[in-house]
């Protein structure tokens, strides 16, 4: 059977992913990911907003192993901010450290001087920068990364993810910045030294989570594709009338299009995670490791509403 374990292994192959991009992503494109550029995207956008839905957009990058490199994605963020305010759509942006060179300078000089040219352009057009959150080892520096950033930057977020022991005391310890934090269950292989291996677990840190941050009166996005987690932040938003305005549910574009718009239409901000570029090999390769229907269903245009 192919496992989910399979699937993570194939996404850290660099040589496949080289082979992936030369052969193309119409693949994906249209149905998990947006255009092969930014430019190609803004349909996209402009329809989902027409709907109700927010966005946020994510050029897909990942091994990024020269300067050169993650100076290309700095300015391609740039760029999508820019044309985010210029054609005036709902859109924030997402962006991985590791693509704008965390691995590269171990001092962090080359991913700070880039994610502050972002980020001056962020605040200027009032477009928030969300940082995903990578595989563990990552995670230490990304947060330590993150304090920097809030502490004079207004339109910067970050990740946390359930699946990590950590994350409980992160939230605490990152409480005093005021945060926005976007709550995800985790998405990579990692050892059960650092996160829980049984899901179950993570369900329940998962819902901590959720409870801790909407009760800190932080403004939270929760995004998942699990009814029972969406139920669960209704009702503790019922319970402690926390208003919609206080939170999003957050979906990855093509996963569960029906229920984003059942959302909408229930009151609550929905925005859509919006993937483009060429480089979509490592992506799709998470995708089918969290469940290989998706991917099936999102070709057949059939996902569960
Ligand atoms: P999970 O995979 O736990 O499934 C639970 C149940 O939900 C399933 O049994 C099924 O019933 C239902 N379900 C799930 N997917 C479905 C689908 N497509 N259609 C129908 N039903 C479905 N991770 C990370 O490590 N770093 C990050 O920065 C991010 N960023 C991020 C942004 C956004 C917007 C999203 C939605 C997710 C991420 N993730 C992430 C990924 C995240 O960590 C996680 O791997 C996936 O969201 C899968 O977990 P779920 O909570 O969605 O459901």
């Amino acid at each position: 059977m192919i496992t989910r374990d399979f699937f993570l292994f194939l996404s850290k192959s660099s040589i496949l992913n080289r082979l992936a991009r030369n052969w193309g992503s119409s693949v994906a494109t249209g149905k998990i990911i947006g255009g092969k550029d930014f430019e190609a995207s803004i349909p996209i956008i402009k329809e989902l907003n027409e709907q109700g839905l927010t966005v946020t957009v994510d050029h897909l990058g990942e091994f990024v192993d020269s300067r050169e490199v993650a100076r290309e994605r700095t300015q391609e963020c740039i760029r999508a901010i820019q044309l985010i305010a210029q054609e005036q759509l709902n859109s924030h942006v997402s962006l991985k450290m590791t693509s704008l060179g965390l691995d590269i300078d171990l001092d962090l000089d080359l991913v700070r001087d880039n994610m502050t040219s972002i980020l001056e352009c962020a605040e200027q057009h009032k477009v928030m920068v969300t940082i995903d959150m990578e595989d563990e080892v990552r995670c230490q520096k990304t947060l330590d990364l993150f304090k920097e950033f809030r502490q004079k930057y207004e339109y910067v977020s970050t990740v946390l993810q359930a699946y990590l022991y950590r994350t409980e005391q992160d939230l605490e310890e990152l409480n005093p910045y005021n945060p926005f934090f976007r709550l995800v269950k985790g998405a990579y292989k990692e050892s059960p030294q650092v996160a829980f291996p049984d899901k179950k677990d993570v369900d329940e840190n998962y819902k901590k989570l959720i409870k801790k941050q909407l009760l800190s009166g932080h403004y939270t996005a929760i995004a998942t594709h699990d009814d029972k987690m969406i139920d669960y932040t209704k009702e503790i938003a019922k319970e402690h009338q926390i208003g919609k305005d206080r939170f999003e549910f957050q979906m990855l574009y093509g996963m569960r299009s029906k229920t984003q718009l059942e959302l909408v239409k229930e009151g609550y901000n929905m925005r859509v995670y919006l993937p483009y570029g060429d480089d979509w090999y490592g992506y799709f390769m998470r995708r089918l490791a969290e469940r290989p229907a998706n991917i099936a269903f999102a070709f057949k245009g059939m996902t569960k509403k």
